[in-house]
């Protein structure tokens, strides 16, 4: 970006346009897409848009969630934002591009399509793309070893991987051990431990490298939200997560499960199938999880999606059942990804281990039902590097 402008001004201007849009779109549905009013909102949109435009050949606004998020960073809360935030989710966008040259009578289009009241999809141009977030695999390692065939890890392998330090893994079991004596954390405490885990992520391009092995039965709700958090940190961190959203996806991940502490321990580690009864109550740790992460202070919105969200599936099945055609944000899809994977290459006693091979088998058949199809891309060729 040329030195004049500051990242600030960038954020700044994009809420500009957003808000301006935004206003535009809603009195078009409160007038007419030609009254003057509609015109002038849409005016002073575009005319921000084209100078940001002049600097940057691309303007991206994300739905991550209930926030836009644009150049990496959440715009700041406002009515606007809540308000566009719900025309995309009507439409179902959740990547907007503006392209440079993108023509005035074109972003007019785009306001007359999304003001219609309907799920009628808005179709992208070649100016403004429309869509689910796109995914580029973090560049510097060779693309051959991208497509070559999957690695091989027998189980027996996993447990010589863990490279995280016996500290970490300690002070994420503390935090756990703690949540189901007192049912209280401190966010300090995930922050901390995030923090070590995107550290690690970092320096290690394959995650696998990284997962740690459950040692017993009654560990395995750690052990799980350990590799959990591992596999979505580096799924975010290749994505282009970075900063203070990958830190809170960290969050999310590490939080997931932690309604299962209010499941009985004998529902949750009962060996062999599960009545129905039990089933439905195994079910309800999302939300109890999301209501107890709810009632805490310092806890980023997108972990109580996440625990919410987690066993949503792509399409909107799965549970838990949600009104109005819900669908899971993008970081619940993505800790879906991780969640199914550890759980099928864990050895339980009920369940051999799932090779990698077979495990990218049903990530790939899943794929546009259960799982975003990017995402599952993008997961296998994290694994495979
Ligand atoms: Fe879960
Ligand atoms: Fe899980």
């Amino acid at each position: 970006m040329p030195d004049s402008t500051t990242d600030r001004d960038l954020q700044e201007g994009i809420s500009r346009v957003i808000a301006q849009l935004t206003a535009a779109v809603t009195n078009t549905g409160l007038y007419s897409a030609d009254h003057p009013q509609v015109a002038q909102y849409a005016d002073k949109a575009y005319g921000v848009l084209d100078e940001l435009l002049a600097l940057r050949p691309e303007i991206t606004v994300l739905l991550i969630g209930d926030d836009l998020v644009a150049d990496q960073k959440p715009l700041p809360p406002g009515a606007y934002v809540t308000n566009f935030v719900r025309i995309m989710k009507r439409k179902a966008i959740e990547r907007l591009t503006f392209v440079a040259g993108l023509p005035r009578a074109e972003f007019g289009a785009l306001i007359h399509d999304l003001a219609s009241p309907d799920a009628a999809m808005v179709r992208s141009t070649a100016f403004i793309k429309l869509g689910k977030v796109e995914l580029r695999v973090k560049t510097g390692t060779d693309a051959a070893q991208q497509s070559g065939p999957v690695s091989e890890i027998s189980p027996e392998d996993y447990e010589a991987l863990i490279s995280l330090s016996a500290t970490e893994l300690n002070e994420l079991k503390d935090l756990y051990l703690n949540i189901k004596k007192h049912r209280k954390i401190d966010v300090r405490g995930v922050d901390e431990i995030v923090k070590s885990f995107v550290a690690s992520v970092r320096q290690e391009s394959n995650p696998l490298s990284l997962l740690a092995s459950l040692k017993s039965a009654h560990e395995y709700t750690f052990t799980h939200v350990t590799n959990v958090g591992i596999l979505t940190m580096s799924q975010a961190e290749a994505l282009g997560f970075k900063g203070e959203q990958l830190h809170q996806i960290g969050i999310a991940s590490l939080l997931h499960d932690v309604g299962k502490l209010f499941v009985p321990a004998e529902i949750l580690n009962k060996p062999g199938k599960l009545t129905p009864e039990e089933r439905s109550i195994i079910e309800t740790h999302t939300v109890k999880g999301a209501r107890y992460l709810m009632g805490l202070d310092g806890i980023p919105k997108v972990a109580v999606l996440a625990a919410m969200e987690h066993h949503m599936k792509y399409d909107g099945t799965g549970y838990p059942t949600l009104k109005g055609g819900w669908r899971p944000n993008i970081v619940s899809q993505i800790i879906a990804i991780s969640d199914v994977f550890d759980a099928m290459r864990s050895r339980r006693s009920y369940q051999e281990p799932f090779t990698i091979e077979k495990i990218a088998e049903v990530l790939k058949n899943g794929s546009g039902k259960s799982f975003n199809p990017a995402l599952v891309d993008h997961f296998l060729k994290l694994i495979r590097r």
